[in-house]
């Protein structure tokens, strides 16, 4: 049970809570794409390059990619952890997932997605 002080504050902080979201700007960042596939970055490696025995997705075509993801995402019954991650993102996110993706070389600079050696188109 609220004491009534508890209860006006509760009130307040959710009075304030509701206010904030509404002034939260709605933004698109520009470069929505690279923060969706940094969460792909987590298991596949910085850029899509693994260190280790995962998938190597760096630098695969975008088509192959947005193919690879869309199937994952509709097949119907879950295989792997992969079929988890699709459907979370709109066919259209998936997209600009695998343009990005494609469009990173193992030697790019993760900040700046610039690439020294250009050696790896
Ligand atoms: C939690 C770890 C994890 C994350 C995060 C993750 N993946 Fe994967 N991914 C895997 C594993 C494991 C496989 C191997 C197939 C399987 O088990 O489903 C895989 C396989 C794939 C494949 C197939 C590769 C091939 O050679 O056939 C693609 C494409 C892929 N992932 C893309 C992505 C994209 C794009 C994202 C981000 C939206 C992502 N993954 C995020 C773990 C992950």
């Amino acid at each position: 049970m609220l004491l009534p002080q508890q209860n006006l504050m509760a009130k307040t902080s959710l009075t304030l809570f509701v206010l904030a979201g509404c002034a939260l700007p709605t933004t698109t960042f520009a470069d929505d794409s690279r923060i969706w596939a940094s969460q792909c970055f987590q298991c596949h490696g910085t850029n899509g390059y693994p260190v280790g025995d995962m998938d190597e997705i760096g630098g695969k075509s975008a088509k192959s990619l947005y193919e690879e993801l869309i199937e994952m995402k509709y097949r119907g019954k879950t295989e792997g952890i992969m079929d988890l991650h699709a459907r979370g993102y709109s066919d259209e996110q998936l997209r600009m997932i695998a343009e990005y993706i494609a469009a990173q070389g193992e030697d790019a600079d993760p900040e700046t997605g610039e690439v020294e050696d250009e050696d790896w188109r």
